[in-house]
């Protein structure tokens, strides 16, 4: 169910960064933020559930937030692969490696924060 978790962040160690509120986030829309030099993927699917994924597509140097999102899942717009939101991975041809998903936390604000340095085993 994606990398959401609502907590508070904050405390030793974490991270995270403000990216917005989760009302600023239009539904599937890919947002293309740069966090500590990590080009990241941001999108808000139809659940409301926001996703963070890493932004360059491994099949090649493509901002995957360039591309259309559909069902869950984005399309890299130079050939076509799609990647899953939730967890990374390619769901067709011809990339075949998966891109980072990274922990993504609303706070009881609704603001929206993203740990470039951490990412989600899926
Ligand atoms: S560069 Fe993304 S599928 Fe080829």
């Amino acid at each position: 169910m994606g990398a959401q978790r609502k907590r508070e962040p904050g405390g030793s160690g974490v991270t995270a960064q403000r990216i917005g509120t989760i009302d600023e986030l239009e539904v599937n829309k890919a947002y293309r933020v740069v966090l500590d030099g990590i080009a990241i993927a941001v999108v808000k699917d139809s659940s409301g559930i926001v996703h963070a994924i890493g932004d360059t597509c491994t099949h090649g140097d493509i901002s995957l937030s360039e591309g259309f999102v559909e069902d869950d899942a984005i399309e890299c717009w130079a050939h076509g692969s799609m990647f899953a939101l939730g967890t990374g991975k390619p769901l067709s041809l011809p990339a075949y490696e998966p891109v980072p998903v990274f922990v993504v936390t609303v706070d009881a604000d609704g603001v929206v924060h993203i740990d470039p340095n951490e990412t989600v085993a899926v």
